[in-house]
């Protein structure tokens, strides 16, 4: 068999003058944008990790954005289909873990000290991911106070309304008028076919914190596995923060109502 030869076929194999795929996706920036700071074999595995994890993230971002811009504007299937691929980049990173999970914790201690203090918990967009949701503590701008870009567009987010309170406008709009958000979103549930659209956004919403409940619980666990109850680099207690943080309710009435369901 004689091997394929891409030109016979027609593949295009000249790129003086035409954008190639590593120019479109500047490649060059991203793949030399791992820097070891020890010789530890695994500490690779942990950027690249980190780094990718990001980019989801960047992705959330913008979806959640756009997710929030059509509620507002009456664009509701827009927005179904948005939060929909948010759970499945969630579900994506979640995987993501099982590949963490490989690293031991001496193979972790080889390059832990490099890492100084930084740490995940500085991670803006996942701070803007919780603030776009409507998980707002103000305590955890402190964190970005030395990089004001950051700390900017974090305070820019807590100045819009929340996606939640978005969807509560619409609730609110559109649903059954009742005093509190709990019992208008517990009517919408008793009456699913005349309330199918807020019905089927607030399935959604409580799809998209159920991913992100299973990111947390399995940061956890990996961490405790490998890190069992040592401190963070970022100073927190480190596991014993992680599970406080699994106590965390983005959609409490939505919950809530499963009670009186
Ligand atoms: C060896 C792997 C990892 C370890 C040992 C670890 C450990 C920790 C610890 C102990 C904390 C608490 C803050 C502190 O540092 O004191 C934390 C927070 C955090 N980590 Fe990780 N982590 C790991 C991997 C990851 C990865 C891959 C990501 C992906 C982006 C990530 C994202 C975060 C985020 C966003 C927080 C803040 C959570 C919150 O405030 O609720 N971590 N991590």
């Amino acid at each position: 068999m004689t091997s394929y030869d891409p030109a016979q076929d027609g593949a295009h194999t000249s790129f003086a003058n035409d954008m190639s795929y590593g120019a479109y996706l500047h490649l060059d920036t991203i793949l030399n944008a791992q820097f070891q700071l020890s010789d530890a074999h695994d500490e690779m595995l942990f950027i690249i990790q980190h780094q990718t994890s990001e980019l989801w993230l960047k992705l959330v971002v913008h979806e959640l954005n756009s997710a929030r811009r059509a509620m507002e504007t009456d664009q509701i299937e827009q927005t179904f289909k948005m939060l929909t691929r948010v759970g499945r980049i969630f579900e994506q990173l979640n995987n993501a873990w099982d590949v963490l999970r490989t690293m031991t914790p001496n193979e972790y201690t080889r390059f832990r000290k490099s890492l100084g203090k930084s740490s995940g918990f500085q991670s803006a967009q996942y701070r803007e991911v919780e603030f776009i949701l409507g998980n707002r503590n103000l305590n955890m701008l402190a964190v970005h106070s030395h990089d004001p870009t950051l700390k900017r567009r974090l305070i820019m987010e807590l100045e819009r309304p929340s996606l939640y309170s978005v969807a509560c406008t619409l609730l609110e709009n559109t649903g059954p008028q009742c005093a509190t958000h709990k019992d208008a979103w517990l009517e919408v549930y008793r009456a699913p076919d005349r309330y199918w659209t807020l019905y089927q956004l607030a399935e959604k919403l409580v799809d998209l914190e159920d991913y992100l409940r299973r990111w947390r619980f399995n940061h956890v666990t990996t961490v405790t596995r490998i890190i069992g109850q040592k401190r963070g680099t970022g100073g927190t207690s480190g596991t014993a923060y992680l599970k406080k943080m699994l106590e965390v309710v983005l959609f409490p009435d939505l919950w809530d109502i499963r009670t009186d369901l």
